[in-house]
């Protein structure tokens, strides 16, 4: 589905509301965004510029990679000459953005399908495919990549609670790409495993912290304490703009707490009483301890982990 986005209300909304969401995506989008609020100014002052870049980098707060497209507007901004050349600047270095975004999901999948066999049947969670990002995904990229290399791979798409972005967008855009996807509830993934039915768990990332920790989409934690109780391999698949070398670990990375209507309410249903009060937070920190391997567009990292950018 296309929206356009034309003022800073409306990037910021469709960032906040989830209309753009994965990590990477919502950071392309920011940049894009907010070169698109401004097309209509001519002479905007380094001030104007300045606050809009902090706004939005202020809209979701968990994702780095958000602050990290930020950063690199405000680079611009801060060097540029003002007037058309600072806005045409802007632009260059958004389209840079998207283009780099692009390539590093193509690494990633390069990297990250020598750990799929012929056969190998992924669980996975949330939406780290193409639809999170400017390019073919992070952690769906070496499922893509394994697939265009002949190799047959099947996907196990865990749904996601309470959003539900893993049977919605998840299986939705692996079936559209003709691959083999099974969508389970978050709380059936355990015994898939103890079934045997999972060889490796592969998700995403929203910010991981200099010594491995992973903040992820809320649910990652408990896949990763039952991959490493069933001897599961658990990979985290990210471009290197979601590394914060600034948070030493997990504890510094601030998660997103949502609306609790988001819990109470299925799409137009209610279905816990409106007054019931809910604990949503957006996001887990899974510990450097339980992942396996750390998928990015550098190579495969593995425990210790150490990470710059
Ligand atoms: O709240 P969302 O949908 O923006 O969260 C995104 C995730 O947590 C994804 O699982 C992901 O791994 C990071 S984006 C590739």
């Amino acid at each position: 589905m296309e929206r356009e986005l034309r003022t800073l209300d409306d990037v910021e909304d469709a960032i906040r509301s989830l209309a753009v969401r994965g990590a990477p995506a919502i950071g392309v989008a920011a940049a894009l965004g907010l070169v698109a609020s401004f097309a209509r100014e001519t002479t905007p002052s380094r001030d104007a510029l300045r606050a809009a870049i902090e706004r939005l980098a202020r809209s979701r707060p968990t994702a780095v990679n958000l602050p990290w497209a930020m950063a690199r507007l405000r680079r611009v901004v801060e060097s540029a000459p003002i007037g058309t050349p600072l806005l045409d600047a802007l632009a260059a270095e958004a389209e840079r953005l998207l283009a780099e975004d692009a390539a590093m999901c193509d690494a990633i999948g390069r990297h990250g399908a020598a750990l799929l066999a012929d056969g190998a049947r992924v669980l996975t969670h949330c939406n780290a495919g193409a639809l999170a990002t400017a390019g073919i995904g992070t952690a769906l990229a070496p499922v893509y990549t394994a697939v265009a290399a002949g190799r047959r791979v099947e996907v196990i798409a865990c749904e996601t609670r309470p959003l539900l972005q893993g049977s919605r967008i998840t299986a939705w855009e692996l079936a559209e790409a003709g691959v083999p996807v099974t969508v389970c509830t978050d709380s059936m993934a355990a015994s898939l495993m103890r079934a045997g039915r999972v060889d490796v768990v592969l998700v995403g990332a929203d910010r991981i912290a200099a010594n491995g920790d992973v903040a992820n989409k809320i649910g990652t934690y408990a896949l990763a304490i039952a991959a490493s109780y069933h001897g599961v391999p658990f990979y985290v698949a990210a471009p290197s703009s979601t590394i914060d070398p600034e948070a030493p670990d997990g504890s510094a990375i601030p998660i997103e707490q949502r609306d609790a209507d988001e819990v109470r309410r299925l799409g137009d249903r209610q279905l816990a009483p409106p007054n019931a009060a809910v604990h949503n937070p957006a996001f887990d920190i899974t510990p450097a301890a339980l992942i396996t391997a750390v998928v990015t567009d550098g190579g495969i990292a593995r425990p210790p982990y150490q990470f710059a950018r």
